[in-house]
């Protein structure tokens, strides 16, 4: 029996075509901005995995002490026999614990972007599980999703607060499209980091080794050596920001001085001038009541909240609300974010 399957659901070129769409249109609005999709390269990525390490960003390691200590309620609570994760990523501490703890379990459904990632750790996981059936999906999980047909209930795990990293009204819209996932007796878990003291917020986004600067600028990188451009990261301040209207951190990289960058795959040369923010990703704070409300208005429930004595983190567990309760008012859009 073949237990390592791989569906690829994005075309190959779409990343591709992705990316021109982002950079111009970003570029070209007022204010500039840039999706935070766009940092992952490997080098970003490695700058990534380097921030989690770092004492100044607990966001990581919050989120792994948690499932640590409650993946076995976590499991008890939903008797998963599918674990799908989204934005897998590379085979993680944080997934191990979640399938050590789902004993249950027949089958793992990786989704990302990042084929050779999903190749990678579904090789080292047939491995180490045999009798478990890893279902890859290469897949930009912000657009409609096929699911494979693999047995209930499904716990759909979506961590690393990257719920953040959307506006308000789309992440309304993707939570939606989570819940439309979900039939009853299935739940989905949610990672999200929690609004605390605001220079402690500040600082994890703004570390003295500049780790963070780096994996900001690197956007840049990824744009010049993708779309042939010539941005000089050297030009760029690192700038972040607590918004406390919004309760989200604003990454943004200020242009130092008056200079045009020429974007040579799209014919395009964009002006900045001195001072001039682009926003590379903003990344929301949440609070336990914001959080329940969200869910409720895409139909589901928070049944199960798990965080630690500070307060820094939240795991909601929510699962899908019984026919009868109260519905959510109608209306709203359904459409997934694209
Ligand atoms: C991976 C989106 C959760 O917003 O904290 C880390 C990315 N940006 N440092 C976050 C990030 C700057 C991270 N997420």
């Amino acid at each position: 029996m073949n237990a390592f399957r791989l569906t690829r659901t994005l075309p190959a070129d779409a990343t591709a075509a992705a990316l021109r769409g982002d950079v111009l249109h970003g570029l070209t609005s007022t204010p500039k901005t840039l999706p935070p999709t766009w940092f992952y390269d490997a080098r970003g990525s490695e700058i990534f995995e380097a921030i989690t390490q770092i004492p100044e960003y607990p966001v990581w390691r919050a989120e792994l002490g948690l499932l640590r200590q409650h993946a076995e309620a976590i499991a008890l609570r939903t008797g998963a026999r599918t674990l799908i994760e989204l934005g897998s990523g590379a085979y993680s501490a944080k997934t191990r614990h979640l399938l050590d703890a789902l004993t249950g379990l027949h089958a793992y459904v990786p989704v990302d972007v990042c084929e050779s990632a999903l190749r990678q750790a579904g090789q080292a996981l047939i491995v180490e599980r045999p009798g478990l059936t890893v279902h890859a999906l290469v897949a930009d999980f912000t657009s409609v999703l096929a699911l494979p047909d693999t047995p209930g209930p499904k716990l759909l795990a979506f961590l690393g607060s990257t719920i953040g990293n959307f506006l308000p009204a789309e992440r309304a819209a993707f939570l939606s499209c989570l819940s439309a996932l979900l039939s009853p007796g299935d739940a989905l878990l949610l990672g999200a980091d929690l609004v605390k003291d605001e220079a402690a917020l500040v600082a994890a986004y703004d570390d003295p080794a500049g780790l963070t600067s780096d994996f900001n600028k690197n956007v840049l990188r990824v744009i010049n050596s993708r779309l042939d451009a010539d941005f000089d990261p050297d030009a760029f301040e690192h700038v972040a920001l607590f918004d406390t209207a919004h309760e989200w951190i604003e990454m943004r990289l200020r242009s130092l001085v008056d200079q045009t960058v020429k974007i040579r795959a799209l014919d395009l040369a964009v002006d900045f001038s001195a001072g001039e923010d682009l926003c590379t990703e903003i990344s929301a704070k949440f609070r336990r009541e914001g959080l329940a409300a969200e869910l409720a208005a895409a139909g589901l429930e928070l049944a199960h909240w798990f965080t630690g004595p500070g307060q820094e983190y939240g795991l909601a567990l929510a699962v899908p609300r019984r026919p009868g309760a109260d519905r959510p008012p109608a209306g709203r859009s359904t459409a997934c974010v694209s």
